[in-house]
């Protein structure tokens, strides 16, 4: 279980982080990180889930050169629990550290990160500027166009649905579910900044 509260993990997010674009990717793996543990049956880990998706990223607005690296140091000055300093550092496995996610809540935050950023990109090509009315076949069209949202590491994304044993097309299709249902909630957390 974990320990620390959410407003404990907003109030370290924002010592460091103020971009809204920080803050919004923040919130957006938080909540499907969140409904991914409610979805695999790990519900009672659930707020463990959503801390690591919230802080994930702790570092990258101030230290990108040391991603994954320097939020480890943050947090321990924090006291935050090793399992959470572990699996939001295991996020840069391959890219910026060693440690590589065991954990299927590990597992599931590095595939999905990435993915967030790259479906939140295909929303706001839409009229709507939703993922409501976004279809899988959309979504793969998007995912194939390596122009498209270029900064968004497709190799990172296969990789991590890998990592999973899941086909690509699963990973998509949960992760938009993801996003579907927690589009509200994510606006409504985002616009209480
Ligand atoms: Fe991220």
């Amino acid at each position: 279980m974990v320990s620390m509260t959410r407003q404990q993990a907003w109030d370290l997010l924002t010592k460091y982080n103020q971009e809204p674009f920080h803050l919004r990717h923040a919130i957006t793996v938080e909540h499907v990180m969140g409904w991914y543990a409610r979805e695999l049956g790990y519900g009672e880990e659930a707020d463990f889930w959503s801390v690591v998706g919230l802080l994930h990223d702790l570092d990258f607005e101030r230290w990108p050169e040391e991603h994954c690296k320097k939020s480890q140091e943050l947090m321990r000055q924090e006291g935050v629990e090793e399992s959470i300093i572990r699996a939001t550092a295991c996020h840069g496995w391959g890219i910026c550290v060693d440690i590589k996610p065991e954990h299927e809540m590990e597992k599931v935050l590095f595939a999905a990160d990435e993915l967030t950023g790259l479906i939140g990109a295909a929303a706001l090509m839409r009229p709507s500027k939703s993922v409501a009315d976004m279809e899988l076949k959309s979504l793969k069209k998007k995912f194939k166009d390596k122009k498209f949202a270029a900064g968004c590491s497709r190799e990172v994304i296969a990789g991590g649905a890998e990592l999973l044993g899941w086909e690509l097309d699963k990973l998509l299709d949960l992760t938009l579910k993801a996003m579907q249902a927690e589009e509200a909630a994510i606006e409504t957390a985002v616009g209480a900044i």
